[in-house]
This record gives structure tokens, sequence and C-alpha cells, in this order.
């Protein structure tokens, strides 16, 4: 973003000596980001951390980001009207990005409702080293989970702005991977997951 202080003007990057490719030599693989999206109770945060394990059993760096852990710590200025939410994905979407880049298989968590948001997170990550993986959970079957009984407190009014009751979900249009956790068993998702992470090209 343009700013008016002239503050960028009086930065100057650092660049590292170490290459991408020279880090993925290293770890026998690339970074990248896997972005997880979806409602409340679709099951990002189970299969993430699910994705995790196979990954660091198969020798992998990888770490996972996840939203109500984030808004613990780097996030807990943060609450939940749209504005907030995209500063929420904002910082996720740098954080994730200097994983990518340091090599790190990096999984997020988030509901991540807007597209604007899922898109910076896209743009800023080095080239092809995003995949997003939309869990298309219908909200019916995430209510019918319900395991924090937050949608039985939205529906009764006691959380405003709750995504698929009072807040927006804008789905992905073209995602890398789409997912029903409502059909298929989590060994089958962690499974379309890995072959795509497998499939990224090494830098150059
Ligand atoms: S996001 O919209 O900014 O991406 P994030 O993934 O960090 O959301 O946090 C979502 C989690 O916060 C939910 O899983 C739920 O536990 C909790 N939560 C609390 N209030 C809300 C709300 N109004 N809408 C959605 N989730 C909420």
């Amino acid at each position: 973003m343009a700013d008016s202080s002239g503050k960028d003007a009086a930065l100057f990057a650092t660049h590292s000596k170490i290459t991408a490719a020279e880090r993925a030599c290293q770890n026998g693989h690339p970074g990248c980001v896997v972005w997880l999206t979806g409602l409340s109770a679709a099951g990002k945060s189970t299969l993430a951390v699910e994705l995790e394990r196979e990954l660091f059993r198969a020798g992998r760096q990888v770490f996972v980001l996840d939203g109500d852990n984030l808004r613990h710590g780097l996030c807990s200025d943060l609450g939940f009207s749209p504005a907030a939410r995209e500063e929420n994905i904002r910082r996720v979407a740098e954080v994730a990005k200097l994983f990518a880049e340091a090599g790190i298989i990096c999984i997020t968590a988030f509901i991540s409702p807007y597209r604007a948001g899922r898109d910076l997170a896209r743009r800023i990550t080095p080239p092809g080293q995003f995949l997003e993986v939309y869990l298309s959970t219908p909200l019916a079957a995430c209510e019918y989970r319900d395991p924090k009984g937050l949608y039985a407190r939205a529906r009764a009014g006691k959380i405003p702005d709750f995504t698929g009751i009072s807040a927006p979900y804008e789905a992905p249009l073209n995602p890398e991977i789409e997912l029903r956790t409502d059909q298929l068993a989590i060994g089958d998702c962690v499974a379309r997951i890995l072959a795509r992470i497998n499939a990224l090209h090494t830098p150059a």
C-alpha cells in the first residue's frame, strides 16, 4: 500500500544469500502454502493437523497456522467485523508467505470468508506455491456437527456476525482442491492434498 508519510522511501530490503532452490534442495521439497477455507465446523483444523502429521512422518518441514490459536496471540486484538477479519487474514497471509519462503509447508486453517483476502494470500505467496483447498461442506452439515455449540448460540442471537448465519461466506471460484468433508473420509481428504503437494514444482 502506498504510504504518504514517506516511510516506504526510507526502507531498504535485505536479500538472503540462500536461494529458494537451495532451501528446497536441503529440505527435499519446496515451501508452499496450503490454504484451507470453509465454514466453522467444516473440519479445517482436524484436516490441518492430520495432514501435518502425515507430512511430518514423511520427513517434510511442515507447520499449521490455526484460526482459534492465532486469535489468542498475533491476532488477539481482532474481532469478527468485516474489517477485523480482513486484517486477521492479511496477517495470516503475510506469516504464511514467510513460512513458504523459509522452505516450509505452511497449512492454514481459517474461515477466511472473503475472496479478496484469499486472493491477497495467493498473490503474495511465491508463484505456483499456493494451494487453495475449499472445504465445501454445506452449512446444514456444519450446523448439525456444531462441536463448539457456536451455531446454536449464533441462532439464538448470542454471537453477532457469525459466518453462515449472520455474516457472509464467499465460496472460492477456482480452488485447487474442493473437499466435501461430510462425504469423504479424512484419509481421502489428506491423500488428495498430499498428491497436489507432491506435484508442486521445485523453484529454479
Ligand atoms: S476468520 O473469519 O477471520 O477467518 P477465524 O478462522 O480466524 O475467522 O476464526 C474462526 C473461529 O472463531 C471459529 O472456528 C469459531 O471458533 C470462532 N468464532 C467466534 N466468533 C465467530 C464468528 N462471529 N464467526 C465465525 N467464527 C467465530
